[in-house]
Order: C-alpha cells, then structure tokens, then sequence
C-alpha cells in the first residue's frame, strides 16, 4: 500500500503561451495560443485532467450571445474565461489508489477547503463544541456545508455555534444530543435525524476521550472503549440508510497513530481485552486500542459499503495537539502544554479529516488511513483480515449483549 507522490506541482506549469480551459462537462483542454491549436493532454506532464463539482460560492458561469463560455464572480465583480475549478483540476487517473499529495503537516483545514463550496451537503460530526471537532465544524460550514454538531452538552455546543455564526452569520447549523456513554442515546440521535434529514453526506466520527478513569457505562462496558468505539460504530451502521440516500458519501473515523503501540491481536480479541475489569484497566492501553480498533473496523467496513457507493476513511490528526483531550489528568495536561508551540494548532489537525471528508481526489478509493492530509500504511495488525472479521463478529454480539440488536451491513 504504498502512496504514490509526485515530486511537486510545479511540473503542472504550463509553457508560455498556452492556456487551460474546461469543457461543458468538466474535461480540460489546452489551447496554445501560437499555433492556435487545441488539445487533450497537459503540453509539459502528458497528464489529461478533469473539474468536477459545483463552481466555488458566488461564482456563474455564462455563455455569451457569440456561445462564448466565461465565468462571472459576483462577490469581486470580475469576469473571467478560466473556470476557477481548474486550481482544483484533477489528473484522470488509470490507477485510483495514485493519490497525488497537495497538503501536508502545516496546511489548515481551511486550506484544504479553499474555493470548495458545500452548499447541499450535510455533514455529522460526533463531539464539535471544542477542540479538533469544533476546528472542523467549522471550517465545513464556513464553505457552505449543512453541520449537525453531534454533542452530549446542548449548552457548550451552542456556544460553540455561535462563534461560528459571529464569523459568517448564514452558517447552517444545527445541535442534535448525542452521549455515546448510553447506547440509547445512539439509537434515538440516529432515528432523530434520519427523521429529520433523511439523507447524510458526510458522518465524521470526531469525538473521543483519553486517560479517563475507570468507569462502567449504562450498558455494561468500560466508558472509553464505548465512546471511542462502540458507540461510534452503532451510530455509523444505524445511519447506512442516511449515507445510502446520499452517495457518493463518506464516513471518517477519527483515529490516531496510537494505534500502533496497541496490544490486541486476532488471538487475542475477546469480550474482556476490548472491555476491560477494573483490575486490567491501564487508560493509555485502552485508548491505543480503541484507535486500533477504528482503523481496523473502517477497514471492513469500506469492504461492505464499496459498491453501496460508501467511502470509509480512517485517520490521524496530528501529535499531542493542544484540544481539551488531556483534561482529565494533570500530567497530561501538563504535557501537552509544555509541546504547545512544537505541535499542530486545531486548523492544522483538523485539516486531514476535512481531507478524508470532502477532497475530490479521492472520489474513486475508499478503506485508506491517512496522516498530514497524505495517504499513509498503518499497522500491520490494522490490516489484518483475521482481526477484522473477528472484531466485526464481536461488535455484533456487544451490541446484541446490551440489548441493542443489530443488523450488521452486508
Ligand atoms: N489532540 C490530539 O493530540 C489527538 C491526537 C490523536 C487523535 N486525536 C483524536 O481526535 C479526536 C478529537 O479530539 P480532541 O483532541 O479535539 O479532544 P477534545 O477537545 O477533548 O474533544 C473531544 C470531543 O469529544 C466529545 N466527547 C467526549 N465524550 C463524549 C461522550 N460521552 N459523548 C459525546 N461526545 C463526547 C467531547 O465533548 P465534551 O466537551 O462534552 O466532553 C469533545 O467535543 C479524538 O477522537 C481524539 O482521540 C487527538
């Protein structure tokens, strides 16, 4: 699974005389003004290119009495005959999983978004009144996008929607309760919306906590496996027919790179490793695993919702990152304090989840891990098939065992 990456942009430098256009149905061509010829292919890369989507906010696109095609921005009032989704143009690829990097460790989320408009496409993001979520929250209804804040305190989420809606007042968004600690709560969020909404674009799965305590749920299990996981997972399956209304759609897990120093293995994965008694809790453990268990699950899950028409991404965000994540231990808090000015600020962690959510690139894969907005392999034992399938199996039982019976996507 290696990632391919091109050396940089500059090679798409056109030569001097040449100009890029876009056809009706969003192929570029390339007209070089000397010899007054037209052609298919980039004059310098050989590469043919693509624009897909809707024109950037505020922006029409005009043919004139002569079928002159030009493009009008209302908000600079200027007329242009380049389409401006040609800066986004994308290389007509014959493999898919070639995923040229555009962004790294320092672009924000804003970054990736620029010139993308949203408008019509409601996204779900789990735990966005602060931190990486709220960054995110943010920058997706910035660009247009319809945000439902999925939160378990109403109050702190309203206060978090208005400072969005004090940057751009016309933001869409909407607060919905969500506790992942009680699986009701999943349940009656998911029906809620599929209610109210019906369709679902984008399902972000955001929130999560670290070092907590040891502390049993309504349902039985211990409190940072179900809010990171198992909660998670549920509200992802209930909501397959929202995303099935929307396709092409997208889930995204947000995981960490933590999932590496995990301990489980396929002969390992039982009830009371994923779930630990109060005895075997180790916090730090629990949460490697929780973040293992994400990537793992949106693996097997992108393998049953590919010809749905459903993309499953997985990621990390960025590396002891200043967010609220270390509250509930001093020497955490402490830590992550003292890296502050070395670490990624909110926009820049957030930025690989708005990748994996929106990037037109990635319009044809699914099933990837992804770091710094570039495709990346994760663990070994993250790809492994046995562990999946027995951690798909198990997911069903926990669910069933707390009551909450289940059909699992097929
Ligand atoms: N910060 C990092 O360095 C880092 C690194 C790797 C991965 N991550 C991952 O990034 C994601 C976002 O973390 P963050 O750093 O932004 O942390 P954060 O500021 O603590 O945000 C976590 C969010 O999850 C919500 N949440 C916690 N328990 C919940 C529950 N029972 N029900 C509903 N929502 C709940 C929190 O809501 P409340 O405010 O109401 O508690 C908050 O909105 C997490 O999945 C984390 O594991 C973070």
């Amino acid at each position: 699974m290696a990632s391919y990456l091109a050396d940089s942009d500059s090679e798409d430098e056109l030569p001097p005389g040449w100009e890029e256009r876009t056809t009706s149905d969003g192929c570029v061509y390339y007209v070089n003004h000397n010899t007054k010829e037209t052609q298919w292919n980039h004059p310098r890369t050989g590469q043919r290119k693509r624009v897909s989507g809707d024109l950037p906010y505020g922006w029409e696109r005009i043919v004139d009495e002569n079928g002159k095609v030009m493009f009008a921005d209302h908000k600079s009032k200027t007329v242009t005959y380049s389409d401006p989704r040609l800066a986004f143009a994308t290389e007509e690829k014959e493999f898919p999983m070639d995923i040229r990097q555009k962004f790294d460790a320092s672009s924000n989320a804003l970054d990736v978004l620029h010139g993308r408009d949203l408008s019509g496409k409601i996204a779900i993001i789990t735990g966005c009144n602060c931190g990486i979520g709220f960054e995110t929250a943010r920058s997706l209804a910035l660009h247009g996008c319809q945000v439902v804040m999925a939160c378990r305190s109403i109050e702190s989420a309203t206060e978090a929607a208005k400072k969005i809606q004090a940057e751009k007042a016309d933001c869409k968004l909407d607060i919905m309760e969500l506790c992942l600690e009680n699986l009701k709560s999943v349940k009656e969020f998911a029906e809620n919306y599929s209610l109210k909404y019906g369709k679902l674009d984008i399902l972000i799965l955001n929130a999560g906590v670290f070092g907590i305590p040891y502390r049993q749920t309504v349902d039985g299990y211990e409190t940072l496996f179900q809010i990171n996981y198992l909660s998670q997972v549920y509200l992802t399956i209930l909501l397959e027919d929202a995303l099935t209304r929307a396709v092409p759609s997208r889930v995204v897990f947000v995981s960490s790179e933590s999932h590496r120093f995990s301990n489980i293995t396929s002969d390992k994965i039982k009830e009371e490793v994923l779930s630990p008694s109060k005895e075997q809790y180790w916090s730090m453990m629990a949460y490697n695993n929780s973040k293992l268990l994400q990537v793992v699950f949106s693996g097997k899950l992108s393998e049953k919702w590919a010809k749905k028409g459903i993309a499953v991404f997985s990621l990390h965000p960025g590396n002891l990152v200043s967010s609220n994540l270390s509250r509930y231990w001093l020497p955490y808090r402490i830590l992550f304090g003292l890296l502050r000015p070395f670490t990624k600020s909110l926009q820049q962690a957030a930025s690989t989840t708005v990748y994996c959510a929106t990037a037109l690139s990635l319009e044809s894969v699914t099933g990837l891990y992804f770091n710094n907005c570039c495709r990346t392999e994760p663990s070994k034992t993250a790809l492994d098939p046995l562990l999946a399938d027995r951690l798909w199996l198990l997911t069903k039982e926990l669910l069933i065992k707390a009551g909450f019976n289940i059909e699992m996507p097929s």
